[in-house]
């Protein structure tokens, strides 16, 4: 049985179940998701192996093959139409993408394995975000429902909302108890659980709610987990936070009571729109990882859910690979030589704190020689990914910031670490291409002769589709110095 099998012998019956890795019902043989390569525009449904099994990752690299592919279509499972595509723009906050739309989600930022066989998560960075708001089935008002989810617990940020769950239809904040959706971060604007976080608590807007108090609520705890399984649940006068270790383990009850002692969280006025990644009113500064979810129609008991949380742990979810390609050795000293037809002379170079692309001889001048001379470190921010430090510079490594390359000083804060955390890959022409860790729908391209991180079309004249296999491609050798 899946996960829905289990909720419908509840009666709790799935109304939208989303995933990307496998499939939620036994019986289930229909389109996971879509892909949307950027070469032609074209687009894939990718589905699983066998009904009820993991998803086609196979298929997915071949469609995708010399090029890059977004996620553009979540489907949903249950079979009411819920699927959760690119989301509009919101009262807090448009995305980058045309017509204030969100980005959609680089297609291999989250490579698992699901007993062993490959799939690939939805990575969604800050600007990234799905949505549905003309759903079928979902709770509105106070109707009771459940909903369950399992994340990186390792992909998180301070900012709002990396939400999961039940929001406004009209993109806007409506006010309290307007929405009841999973969260999973840091951010300490509203509530707060033990330790320094990341947290599991539930958005019901204008809040972050770990317990009644609408502060902090110690019983909440800091969570460790790579893979954690995250469950919201509420009906009239009570609610609760559940959540596991999704690779072994059962369910704790981090909170189980009373609606929260604010007004206009008892009764809920939930609007029954689905949110993937951003808050209610599409705030879209959060990151987090998301492998599979469901909402559900009646409240879940809890012997409901601890047999969903056992059919995770047996689904085996496990790190893979991020990296592929020729291999980019930690301890190395490199040099990364552009391959664009005319510029294929160039190295990846610095002038200070500028990351450019300078022409670069054995009869260069030792300072040039070293300011294109790179040592390979196991990456600051996720040690299955490099980092970059500058030969001439100990201590300074290649980061992106506003996705402007520059060298700069390790500062040793989480944000500077992720922005210096590369993922090496199989070159879209040749060579290797150096995804970012925490854009992946991006990577080092010379644009200009000057260095980004950029995508294969998108807000940024350096973003420009012409010649981007060709800039995003590099031949990584030894180091000049
Ligand atoms: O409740 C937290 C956030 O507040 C919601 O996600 C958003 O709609 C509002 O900004
Ligand atoms: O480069 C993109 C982002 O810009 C970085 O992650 C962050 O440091 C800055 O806001």
């Amino acid at each position: 049985a899946g996960p829905c099998d289990i909720y419908a012998s509840g009666n709790t019956p799935c109304v939208a179940a989303h995933s990307t890795t496998r499939s939620l019902y036994n019986a289930y043989s229909g389109p996971l998701y879509q892909v949307k390569r950027t070469s032609d525009g074209s687009t894939t449904d990718i589905q699983a192996l066998s009904a009820g099994g993991v998803a086609n990752a196979a298929a997915q690299d071949s469609f995708c093959g010399n090029t890059t592919c977004l996620i553009s279509i979540i489907y949903d499972q249950s079979g009411r139409k819920n699927h959760l595509t690119q989301a509009p723009p919101g009262g807090a906050a448009s995305g980058p993408q045309p017509g204030g739309y969100d980005d959609l989600a680089g297609a291999t930022g989250a490579p698992v394995t699901l007993n062993g066989q490959k799939a690939y998560g939805v990575f969604v960075s800050p600007g990234t975000g799905y949505r549905n708001d003309g759903t079928n089935g979902i709770a509105t008002g106070d109707q009771p429902e459940g909903m369950y989810a399992v994340l990186d617990g390792t992909h998180y940020n301070g900012a709002c909302c990396f939400d999961y769950g039940n929001a406004e239809t009209n993109n806007l904040d409506t006010g309290n108890g307007h929405m009841e959706s999973i969260y999973y971060g840091t951010c300490t604007i509203w509530g707060t659980g033990a330790g320094n976080g990341p947290w599991l608590m539930a958005d019901l807007e204008n809040g972050l709610f770990s317990g009644s108090n609408p502060g902090q609520n110690t019983a909440d705890p800091n969570l460790t987990n790579r893979f954690q399984t995250a469950i919201v649940k509420g009906e009239p006068h009570q609610w609760a936070l559940r959540g596991a270790n999704s690779a072994s383990g059962s369910l704790s009850t981090y909170y189980s009571g009373a609606r929260p002692s604010a007004s206009g969280y008892d009764p809920m006025s939930k609007e029954g729109a689905i949110i993937l990644g951003i808050g209610g009113d599409n705030s879209n500064s959060a990151q987090g990882t998301f492998y599979e979810g469901v909402m559900t129609s009646g409240y879940p008991s809890d012997a409901t859910e601890n047999s969903v949380q056992a059919n995770i742990v047996a689904a085996k979810y496990a790190v893979s690979s991020l990296t592929s390609g020729p291999a980019v050795t930690v301890g190395s000293s490199i040099s990364f030589r552009a391959t664009t037809p005319g510029y294929d002379t160039r190295y990846l170079s610095h002038n200070g704190s500028a990351v450019n692309t300078q022409v670069v001889s054995s009869s260069s001048s030792t300072a040039l020689k070293k300011a294109a001379s790179w040592t390979v470190r196991t990456g600051l921010g996720n040690s299955g990914c490099v980092s970059f430090e500058s030969n001439d510079t100990p201590g300074s490594y290649i980061r992106h910031n506003n996705f402007v390359l520059y060298v700069q000083a390790g500062d040793g804060s989480k944000q500077f670490n992720e922005d210096a955390t590369f993922c090496p890959q199989a070159g879209l022409t040749q060579g290797n291409s150096i995804r970012s860790w925490n854009y992946p729908t991006r990577f080092f391209r010379h644009f200009a002769n000057n260095g980004y991180i950029a995508s294969d079309g998108g807000p940024h004249d350096f973003d420009n589709a012409n010649s981007f296999n060709n800039d995003v491609s590099w031949v990584i050798g030894k180091s000049f110095a």
